[in-house]
């Protein structure tokens, strides 16, 4: 394994053809499973370099694809897919500021800018993660007292929609909190904490800590909770707001919808997800803590593996070594600049509130809800075949070839309904038109 001698013009432009197929995809799963083959003993070259990522672009879920409308995932933009082939060949490590000098520069930078974007003041203080369930679980982590306090943790008392994300209650388990102090809030139909019922309940609670967590950008529906009117109610009770603004977050950057993100200053923490809506490669996540000391004291942890006067990017959280994940949305941002990003985000909401619309004047299927954001669940009207596996099947294998999209299937409450993402900047109203023309009937 000599890395001195590798082509790396005749690689490179493999792999850029295949980068160029995988955009150029238009269905959304492959019509076969390959049967993978042995591995190799001795060098296949670029022959079996080209095959390999060949066989990567042609047997894999194109998400790129503007009829992948199933889950809060599509393609990252062909130069964020770049820039990490190079974040990835530079390995530059957020651990230590050694290890990574540009890139702990660039991270301090953009968690400054988007949070300054999202209206958060000049007191909170941030880290990147590797994705939103481990910011879940770092900011919950702190939220109980972080390193400093760990006893505070069994004196917490934690108010959580119905609409989180698992990652919170996985979190929750995995810090050892009972059950007996989990209370999930009587919601709305979209799973958003009812304001009076939590009020009650805070009141009502004799708990040490308090912790009140909420979500911009369910999961499920997209659903946005009242970030402002919680954190008034927060603050009255003297307790921890915690936003999960893993998929809403990206609205720092929208021109149009900016205003669902009002009040996140005052929240204790929050996180954002560029990986879901910022078209950047998995997994990052930004992780803010408002407060210096608090961030300091919570997160920050020695690091005696080098004890020079850095300030070491690895000093807080959870996590060891960390991609440079930083680098990869600061050079797409750098490359398409943040009204380009503004503009994608605010018309997939656009293009979801027409969606919505056409659901509406369907005969055979109907939205479940009004979207907040790119998020629409749908539904048969005829509720026995809604319910019925067997009919559900049924359309899900019309799903997804042939040009028609592919929406998923999700469990809220009692129902399964089907659920669509418009995150694919490419989609039109074709191809929502593709999907409503099924033979729903
Ligand atoms: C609201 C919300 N929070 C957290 C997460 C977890 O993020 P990740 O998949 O990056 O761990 C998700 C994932 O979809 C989410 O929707």
């Amino acid at each position: 394994m000599n890395r001195s001698d590798f082509p790396f013009a005749e690689a490179g432009s493999i792999a850029a053809q295949m980068v160029e197929r995988a955009y150029q995809s238009t269905r959304f799963y492959p019509a076969a499973e390959p049967r993978l083959q042995p591995l190799p003993q001795h060098p296949t070259g670029l022959t079996g370099f080209a095959q390999a990522l060949g066989l990567l672009v042609d047997a894999g879920a194109a998400l790129n694809s503007p009829a992948m409308l199933g889950h809060m995932d599509t393609a990252p933009h062909p130069a964020a897919a770049f820039a990490d082939a190079v974040v990835s060949a530079m390995n530059n490590n957020m651990l230590f500021r050694e290890l990574s000098p540009f890139a702990s520069q660039v991270e301090e930078f953009l968690l400054t800018d988007i949070a300054s974007r999202a209206g958060m003041s000049d007191a909170w203080r941030g880290t990147m993660t590797s994705g939103g369930a481990i910011a879940n679980l770092s900011a919950l982590f702190a939220a109980i007292g972080g390193f400093a306090q760990p006893e505070l943790r069994h004196e917490c008392a934690f108010f959580v929609p119905e609409c989180a994300h698992n990652s919170i209650i996985k979190s929750l388990a995995v810090l050892g909190i009972s059950r007996a102090a989990i209370h999930v809030i009587e919601a709305d139909e979209l799973g958003r904490s009812n304001l009076t019922t939590l009020e009650n309940q805070l009141k009502r609670s004799g708990a040490r800590r308090k912790i009140v967590v909420a979500v911009v950008g369910s999961t499920v529906h997209g659903a946005v909770e009242d970030i402002a009117a919680l954190a008034a109610i927060v603050k009255e009770a003297g307790a921890w707001l915690h936003v999960d603004a893993i998929y809403g977050g990206a609205l720092s950057f929208s021109i149009e919808f900016k205003h669902y993100l009002q009040g996140l200053d005052g929240a204790a923490s929050v996180v954002m997800g560029p990986q879901k809506w910022m078209f950047v490669p998995r997994l990052n996540a930004l992780l803010f803590i408002k407060g210096e000391d608090t961030f300091e004291s919570s997160l920050g942890f020695a690091n005696h593996y080098s004890a020079n006067s850095s300030q070491h990017r690895g000093a807080w959280g959870l996590q060891g070594s960390r991609r440079a994940d930083a680098l990869t949305l600061w050079v797409l941002l750098q490359t398409i600049g943040t009204d380009s990003i503004a503009k994608v985000i605010d018309q997939s909401i656009n293009t979801t509130r027409m969606f919505h619309h056409l659901l509406y004047e369907h005969p055979e299927l109907k939205p479940s809800h009004q979207p907040d954001l790119n998020l629409q669940c749908f539904e048969l009207r005829d509720v026995a075949r809604q319910r019925d596996a067997d009919s559900l099947d049924k359309v899900e294998k019309m799903l997804g070839r042939n040009g028609v999209p592919w929406v998923s299937r999700t469990r809220w409450r009692d129902n399964t309904v089907f659920r669509s993402v418009l995150l694919a900047p490419e989609t039109r109203k074709a191809h929502l038109q593709a999907l409503l023309d099924l033979p729903w009937a």
